[in-house]
């Protein structure tokens, strides 16, 4: 949650408390206000509640109050954009793991609603995914195989389904909803449409060797660190996260892949395992969803793409993940506790979910936040 979301809900519960004799509609506010956070397309309806909310109250103080949490909201839904908005890593060439460049997408014609009648996006589907292992979709050759897939819709075990809002399928096959990447085909990905991964950002607090919480010089704010691993596949930082396996829950997946890749390797002695293993089980009991949505992936293609849900695990005392040193395990090459700044350059959208833990932590982020 942004600082900004954390204002708005302030003033929210302050307005509950205002109108204490309206409180079913104040809370029928607070719901449609939650309803919003999960899903941008709604502000009409919000500024339709709020007004709706207002009339009935007859309460100028709430009028007050509702405007300024309008007014949040819609700085709200701006610093949102800059997480879900035009994807530029989406454009990158050449594509991971190949030598294909895509076809260049200017930043105005990303939007599918932007004319570009000879667009002609260079088709590619890696061998690897071609091969038909057990975790890719198979091709969709005519728009006769699409109706194999339940789009939009969980699919047996597989979640079709968009966190952001419902996609659409020209043809049979799915399309990015945040627009032109210059490619058609899954690329690396194994799924038509949304490929789901989860990202377990797991942190404590920087200390001296006395256990003292150190300070940045510039900000003055306590300096906070997150698990980071360096991936095998492109060599570049990231949080330890991975994909949501067919069935599996994203509880499960946090926990899995965060073992996989940067605790397998923590040299814990034998006696002390089964309690560190407990004691980790209990930090990841208590998870902050920092982020919930599309990310700009370089993967990510006009028919597959990734989403990701990030959860912050806080260790505050840094007794239990938090006081062990780190070495690479699975798909990571190394591990590290990083320091949290915004001198951090990670892999697709990972900077904007760690910017957003530091703040809702109240860490140093930069010299002035
Ligand atoms: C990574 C996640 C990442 C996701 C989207 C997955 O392969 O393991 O950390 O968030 O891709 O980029």
């Amino acid at each position: 949650m942004t600082c900004t979301t954390t204002v708005c809900l302030l003033y929210n519960c302050i307005q509950n408390a205002v109108c204490g004799r309206w409180m079913l509609l104040s809370t029928v506010h607070s719901v449609l206000y939650i309803v919003l956070q999960a899903n941008i397309h709604f502000p009409l309806i919000q500024s339709v509640a709020i007004l709706l909310v207002n009339r009935m109250c007859f309460d100028y103080i709430s009028r007050l109050f509702s405007g300024l949490i309008y007014f949040g909201h819609i700085r709200h839904l701006s610093e949102m954009a800059t997480t879900t908005g035009v994807h530029t890593k989406a454009r990158s060439s050449p594509y991971p793991g190949s030598t294909v460049n895509r076809t260049t997408v200017p930043d105005d014609k990303v939007d599918w609603s932007a004319e570009w009648k000879d667009y002609s996006p260079v088709e590619y589907t890696a061998p690897s995914v071609k091969a038909g292992p057990v975790w890719a979709d198979v091709d969709i050759t005519s728009e006769n195989d699409s109706k194999k897939f339940k789009f939009n819709l969980i699919d047996g075990k597989v979640n079709r389904k968009s966190h952001c809002s419902k996609y659409t399928t020209p043809g049979g096959i799915p399309r990015n909803p945040n627009g032109r990447t210059g490619m058609n085909g899954r690329g690396l990905l194994g799924k038509w449409g949304p490929n789901h991964a989860a990202d377990p950002i797991v942190t404590r607090w920087k200390r001296d060797k006395k256990g003292k919480q150190i300070l940045d010089p510039t900000s003055g704010k306590p300096v906070l660190q997150f698990v980071s691993i360096m991936r095998k596949d492109s060599g570049v930082w990231a949080i330890p996260g991975g994909m949501v396996d067919a069935g599996e829950r994203v509880s499960v997946t946090l926990k899995r892949e965060f073992g996989e890749e940067a605790l397998n390797s923590i040299d814990i002695p034998d006696k002390e395992r089964k309690s560190t293993e407990k004691e980790i089980a209990a930090l990841f009991k208590h998870g902050y969803e920092v982020y919930r949505g599309y990310v700009d992936d370089p993967r990510n293609t006009d028919n597959a793409w990734m989403e990701t849900i990030a959860v912050n695990f806080h260790d505050e005392k840094g007794k239990s993940v938090g006081k062990f040193n780190l070495t690479a395990g699975d798909d990571a090459q190394d591990a590290h506790w990083a320091d949290i700044s915004s001198d951090l350059s990670l892999y697709a959208s990972h900077e904007e979910f760690i910017h957003i833990t530091a703040v809702h932590r109240k860490a140093h982020w930069d010299a002035k936040s």
